[in-house]
């Protein structure tokens, strides 16, 4: 097949360099970016009088001929093409004639797949919104359905403090939302227009890059033709945004993972979204959690690949920048497949009162708010706390829980101590005396709950 490059060359490209160079198997799904900077590329260059009026018309509707041949999978992508923008441009020129080849005037497809990949970041970001979006619903709706559970809050694993299961969910409502504020944050610097950069340094003539700007919705146009072609700071950023929001899906699915087993059984996961063992007929293994774990490590590894796909590059563009696009594709569909089945493995997943209750009343996680009843009475923390700690010594040797304890012998630890200790002595009534900001006490849990239905629910 004769390159439009060959020009110079007096030998044909060889099959295996073809095959190793081509980028059609993987940038094909720009087609739809591609053929939508090109009609604006074109319309831009008719207004110009760079292209006659007539053959502006004429490569656009070729240009709308060739995405509905695509859409409607009547073109073969031969890896002979090279790239998504070369087998454009040929399709073109096959259906209007020689007057396609004049597309490609004040262009270069280093400006070209540079604008391309933005505009698929711009679309792709606003699904992997609607992701987040989705996944923040379905985790306010059980929220919302598990107001009134409690249940051991860890650190370090061991039982802490009591907390309520639809705090503990709003933590990642939080988490996600700031994955969403990073994810429009990240956007936003990538909605500046590259096209016009040409090869590295611009070009003679005379090109309108605002009124491409205007058309494909670009907030404004690059500023400096060589960064614009030789970077993908952009595509990092995605793929730092797309890390963090899988680091997030993982943490939480570690947790579900723990709390399906045996030893826990805080949470039972319908059947649907289980697997069986081909050996022990009795297992249901919490795979797809597992399956969401694991793909994390996909994620992080294509933000280290194009970290160091562009940390090594001269300026400007290097053929290099081609590998960007199988990591952060492979990135984002990850993501965005992550966030669907985990909205959905949400809803499917219930929490088992009273596993929960029983294991709130082990650990003795009522200590620091027996502390903190101490520090009401004037005593010092650093005092209230080793106190406290006499206390859990004496219940667990006794085996008995702190509301179990004679009040006579915690007086006899200290005298400050009166009979209204046993209200905080039940998890449940710690609940109601909680009161910061932003802590898991009952009120604050509403509001927090208020909160978050005036934020994502569908009306507002
Ligand atoms: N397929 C190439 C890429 O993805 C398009 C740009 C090629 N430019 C070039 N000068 N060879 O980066």
């Amino acid at each position: 097949m004769k390159k439009p490059w060959s020009g110079r060359f007096r030998e044909t490209t060889r099959p295996s360099v073809e095959n190793f160079t081509e980028s059609l198997s993987f940038d094909q799904r720009l087609y739809p970016f591609d053929i939508q900077g090109s009609i604006a590329h074109a319309t831009m260059l008719g207004e110009t009088g760079l292209l006659s009026a007539a053959e502006a018309e004429a490569i656009i509707d070729g240009l709308k001929a060739v995405a509905q041949d695509m859409d409607q999978g009547r073109v073969s992508f031969d890896p002979a093409f090279e790239d998504i923008h070369m087998l454009v441009e040929h399709l073109l020129t096959e259906k209007i004639g020689p007057v396609g080849k004049k597309l490609h005037t004040a262009r270069s497809r280093n400006d070209q797949v540079a604008t391309d990949i933005r505009l698929w970041l711009k679309d792709a970001g606003g699904r992997l919104d609607g992701g987040l979006l989705g996944l923040q619903r379905a985790l306010l709706e059980k929220a919302a359905a598990c107001e009134h559970l409690i249940m051991p809050g860890f650190t370090h694993l061991q039982h802490a403090q009591p907390v309520g299961v639809a705090f503990y969910l709003m933590a990642f409502l939080e988490k996600f939302h700031r994955d969403r504020s990073r994810l429009a944050d990240c956007l936003k610097r990538a909605d500046v227009l590259p096209l016009g950069a040409c090869a590295l340094a611009g070009t003679t003539l005379a090109i309108d890059r605002e009124r491409v700007a205007g058309a494909l919705g670009f907030a404004g146009v690059s500023r400096n033709a060589m960064d614009s072609v030789s970077d993908r700071d952009f595509l990092a950023e995605y793929a730092f945004a797309l890390s963090l929001t899988a680091t997030h899906i993982s943490n939480f699915c570690e947790d579900m993972i723990i709390w399906a087993s045996a030893e826990y059984s805080y949470i039972t996961i319908d059947d649907g979204y289980c697997t069986g063992s081909s050996i022990m007929p009795q297992k249901k293994n919490p795979d797809v959690h597992e399956l969401l774990r694991g793909k994390t490590a996909r994620v992080h590894g294509a933000l280290h690949g194009l970290l160091t796909l562009i940390k090594g590059l001269p300026q400007a563009y290097n053929r290099d920048l081609q590998e960007d696009k199988e990591l952060i594709f492979d990135a984002h569909d990850t993501v965005l497949a992550s966030l669907s089945i985990l909205a959905e493995l949400v809803g499917h997943t219930h929490f088992n009162e009273k596993r929960l209750l029983d294991s709130t009343a082990k650990g003795f996680m009522e200590a620091t708010a027996l502390a903190e009843y101490l520090v009401a009475r004037g005593i010092f923390f650093r005092d209230a706390h080793h106190i406290s700690g006499e206390i859990v010594r004496m219940a667990e040797t006794e085996g008995k829980t702190l509301a179990q304890l004679d009040l006579g012998a915690m007086q006899r630890l200290c005298p400050k101590i009166e009979r209204d200790v046993f209200s905080v002595l039940s998890c449940e009534a710690i609940l109601d005396q909680v009161k910061s900001a932003g802590s898991t006490g009952r009120a604050q849990m509403r509001s927090a709950l208020a909160f978050w239905h005036g934020r994502l629910d569908p009306a507002s």
